[in-house]
């Protein structure tokens, strides 16, 4: 298959031009002026439009058994939801259960995958940690392509792990080249404040933003910077929501530390009062962590965002339906912690970052697809407009409309958390790698024509920060790996 993307400005994170894209077998092989369309090539009109590298998510959890319940888009719905907003490619976490090997793990999401519509990639839960995960996190990331490990530094008594295996954890990814990423909230703390709302009677949903307040965030983000510091690798903090977070990368960076913020989309336009509406199935659809923030802290990740403190934008796809969400009709804990946000990411932070003067459109490049590349170390197959990359590219036209509305939505969910927001510009079409996915409303993405995408581990200057070899290597200190 050959396309020919004619008349439209090219945008990079680095550059924009006005220039035709050609690509042949998913790959584009051309970009100049006027360049001639192959005999039999499709043409796609980009007049007026911005060439765009199709939009990453790092974060997402498509079909994730979680809090008693399996979120409800699966890998080719989830997708299928990317697609029609401009975003190629999704990085889903495959999560083991506690005591399960992550071999297990990352084949069960392989074959979940299977029906994906755009590609992928995974990180890898560390929900558990002894001899086995230390040895199987080597085949992850030699063998499987997978160079991120998550940990959950809350959800007590499920997914959480101590500072113990978080150390152990760190120090084995510094010894294989892997970045560690980071759910940073005290869980211990978390666990208290929900006892004492609980029994003070507050059990509806405006309890779970009460009990996960900024500082716990705060708190957790700092210890996990301490910690990667002390084991000499970088560090990847996930939907980082607010001030406190931000100012801890922030002063982490500072210090020569290589440490990652990634916002959400949900937290840069919704705030707290959310969870004000008296509605219980409206607040409850809203219940996420970390949850939704004081409008002061949206102007703490947009400022990151400008400034480049914070990287990527996000967005924790997780979608429960309300019914899913009324389990916890009589204790807001039990509510299924997760909202969707796949298909309005791009569209909503154009309208709000870009069309209110906040980012450029290069800027907007960078934060929805060309840093998740670059720091995930998969570009420029993906992330760029350039000769050789994928043809994952979205078209897209600045001055289109939509509103946001449940009727239309691709997702499998009964709401939206964006209901009724104005996007001015959206995708006119979606290719990933070179075939039309989405073009003008109509949705024609393949079910399991998404590939996986594995990526290299980390060259070793990436992995022991500056900070750490100053502070260490003096006193003759070598990072070491802790067999269990
Ligand atoms: O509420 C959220 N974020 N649900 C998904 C799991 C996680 O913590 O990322
Ligand atoms: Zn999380
Ligand atoms: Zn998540």
């Amino acid at each position: 298959m050959t396309t020919l993307i004619r008349g439209g400005t090219v945008v990079n994170h680095d550059h924009s031009r006005r220039a035709d894209v050609l690509a042949r077998d998913g790959v584009i092989v051309a970009i100049g002026d006027d360049l001639e369309a192959p005999a039999g090539a499709q043409m796609i009109d980009a007049g007026g439009c911005y060439v765009m590298p199709g939009g990453i998510d790092p974060h997402t959890h498509l079909e994730f058994q979680f809090m008693g319940t399996v979120s409800a888009d699966d890998f080719e719905w989830g997708t299928k939801a990317a697609l029609s907003g401009g975003t190629t490619m999704v990085v889903d976490f495959c999560i083991p259960n506690p005591g399960q090997s992550l071999l297990a793990a990352y084949q069960d999401w392989r074959r979940k995958a299977e029906g994906a519509a755009s590609d992928y990639g995974f990180h890898m839960g560390i929900t558990w940690w002894d001899k086995q995960v230390f040895e199987e996190m080597e085949t992850c990331v030699k063998t499987y392509g997978i160079n991120t490990f998550k940990h959950f530094m809350a959800y007590k008594g499920a997914l959480m792990v101590n500072d113990d295996e978080l150390y152990n954890s760190f120090l084995r990814c510094s010894s294989l080249g892997a970045m560690p990423l980071v759910h940073a909230e005290n869980g211990d703390v978390v666990f208290r404040l929900q006892q004492h709302y609980l029994e003070t009677g507050i059990n509806g949903p405006e309890g779970h933003a009460y009990s996960r307040p900024p500082v716990v965030e705060g708190e957790a983000t700092n210890r996990a910077i301490m910690i990667a510091d002390m084991a000499g690798c970088p560090l990847y903090v996930v939907h980082t929501s607010c001030r406190d977070s931000h100012e801890a990368i922030a002063r982490a960076r500072a210090a020569g530390k290589r440490v990652f913020g990634e916002p959400l989309i949900q937290h840069l336009v919704l705030n707290e009062d959310e969870y004000r509406n008296p509605d219980w199935d409206y607040a409850a659809r809203r219940v996420m962590s970390p949850p939704f923030r004081p409008r002061e802290h949206q102007a703490s990740l947009w400022a990151g965002l400008q400034s480049g403190s914070l990287q990527v934008v996000a967005t924790d796809h997780c979608a429960f339906t309300t019914e899913q969400k009324r389990f916890g009709r009589a204790d807001f804990t039990k509510i299924p912690n997760g909202t969707g946000g796949l298909e309005d990411r791009m569209p909503v932070l154009w309208t709000a970052g870009v069309n209110s003067g906040r980012l450029t459109k290069e800027e907007f490049v960078a934060v929805t697809s060309a840093n998740s590349a670059r720091i995930l170390n998969v570009y420029p197959q993906k992330g760029a407009v350039a000769v050789g990359s994928d043809a994952d590219l979205v078209i897209w036209d600045p001055t289109a409309r939509k509103t946001i509305s449940v009727k239309k939505q691709i997702s499998r969910i009964d709401y939206n958390v964006f209901e009724g927001y104005e996007c001015v510009g959206v995708p006119r079409a979606t290719l990933s790698r070179g075939e039309i996915a989405w073009l003008d409303g109509d949705l024609r993405a393949k079910p399991g024509s998404g590939r996986y995408v594995p990526r290299e581990a980390f060259p070793a200057v990436h992995v022991a920060n500056a900070a750490w070899r100053e502070r260490n290597a003096p006193r003759g200190v070598e990072r070491a790996d802790v067999t269990p």
